[in-house]
C-alpha cells in the first residue's frame, strides 16, 4: 500500500467521523431546544441533513415504543407479564432503529438526492481561465465548510485522492458508491459530495458560478493528478 493510499483511507475515516457527529451534536443540541437558540448553535449550516437524522431517530423511537404499548395492551388480557415484555420488545426495536440511522450511511435521502445532476441542468457557462481563477479561491476557502475545513485541507498539492481520480468522468468513486449509493459520479457531482460528506455543507446551487468554478479548478487538478 502506498502512503497516498493510506491517507486517502485516513482522510475517508475522518470524513465518516465528521458525518456522524454533526448529526449527533444536533441531536444533542435539539434535545435542549432553549439553550440551542440562546446559544445561536442552531446555525450549523448542515442543519437540514442533521434534522433529518434527528427526525429519522425520534420517529425510530416513537414508533418502537407505540408499538411496544400496543402489543402490551393485547397481551395484557391475557396475563399481566405480557405487558412488560412487549414493552420491552417495542423499545429494544425503537432504539436499534435509531442506532442503525446514527451508525448507519449518515447522509439522509434528500442530500443524496441533492448530489446528483438534477433534471434539465444548465451548469453556469463561463470563461475557463477566470472560472479556474475563483475556483482556486473557492478550494482554499474554508468558509465553504461547516466545520473549518476547506477543500485544500485534504487535497493540497494532489493528495487525499483515490487513484479513481485519474478516469475520466463519470466514474466509480467508492464515497460516492458507499455514503450515496451512486454507481458513477460525475466530476460536479464529486464537487457537491465532497461539499456534503468531508465539507459538512449543503451542495452548492447547481446552477451557480461557484459550482461551475470549483468543477474547472478539479479538471486542472486532475490533469495534474494524471500527470504526477
Ligand atoms: C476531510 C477531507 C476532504 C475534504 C475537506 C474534501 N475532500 Fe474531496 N475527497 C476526500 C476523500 C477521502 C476522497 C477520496 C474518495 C474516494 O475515492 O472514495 C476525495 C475525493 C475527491 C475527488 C476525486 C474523486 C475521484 O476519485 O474521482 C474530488 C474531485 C474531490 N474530492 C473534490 C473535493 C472538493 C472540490 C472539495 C471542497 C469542496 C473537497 N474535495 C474537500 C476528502 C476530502
Amino acid at each position: 500500500m502506498s502512503t497516498d493510499t493510506n491517507r486517502t483511507e485516513l482522510l475517508r475515516k475522518l470524513s465518516r467521523n465528521l458525518m456522524v457527529s454533526v448529526p449527533v451534536m444536533t441531536v444533542v443540541a435539539m434535545a435542549g431546544a432553549t439553550a440551542v437558540s440562546d446559544n445561536g448553535f442552531s446555525l450549523i449550516p448542515s442543519a437540514e441533513a442533521a434534522q433529518g437524522e434527528a427526525e429519522s431517530e425520534a420517529k425510530g423511537e416513537a414508533e418502537g415504543e407505540a408499538k411496544g404499548e400496543a402489543e402490551g395492551e393485547g397481551e395484557a388480557k391475557g396475563e399481566a407479564e405480557g405487558e412488560g415484555e412487549a414493552e420491552g420488545e417495542g423499545e429494544a426495536e425503537g432504539e436499534a432503529e435509531g442506532e442503525g440511522e446514527a451508525e448507519g450511511e449518515g447522509v439522509s435521502e434528500a442530500m443524496k438526492q441533492a448530489v446528483r445532476r438534477p433534471e434539465g441542468y444548465q451548469p453556469y457557462e463561463g470563461d475557463a481561465d477566470s472560472l479556474a481563477k475563483k475556483g482556486e479561491t473557492l478550494f482554499n476557502d474554508t468558509t465553504l465548510s461547516s466545520n473549518g475545513l476547506a477543500c485544500a485541507t485534504c487535497h493540497t498539492n494532489g493528495a487525499g485522492y483515490a487513484d479513481t481520480f485519474s478516469n475520466d468522468y463519470p466514474h466509480f468513486v467508492a464515497m460516492g458508491k458507499s455514503d450515496f449509493g451512486m454507481d458513477m459520479v460525475h466530476l460536479d457531482e464529486m464537487v457537491q459530495i465532497c461539499m456534503v460528506a468531508p465539507m459538512a455543507s449543503q451542495p452548492l446551487d447547481w446552477a451557480s458560478e461557484e459550482l461551475a468554478a470549483l468543477t474547472e479548478y478539479m479538471r486542472i487538478e486532475q490533469e495534474k493528478f494524471r500527470n504526477k
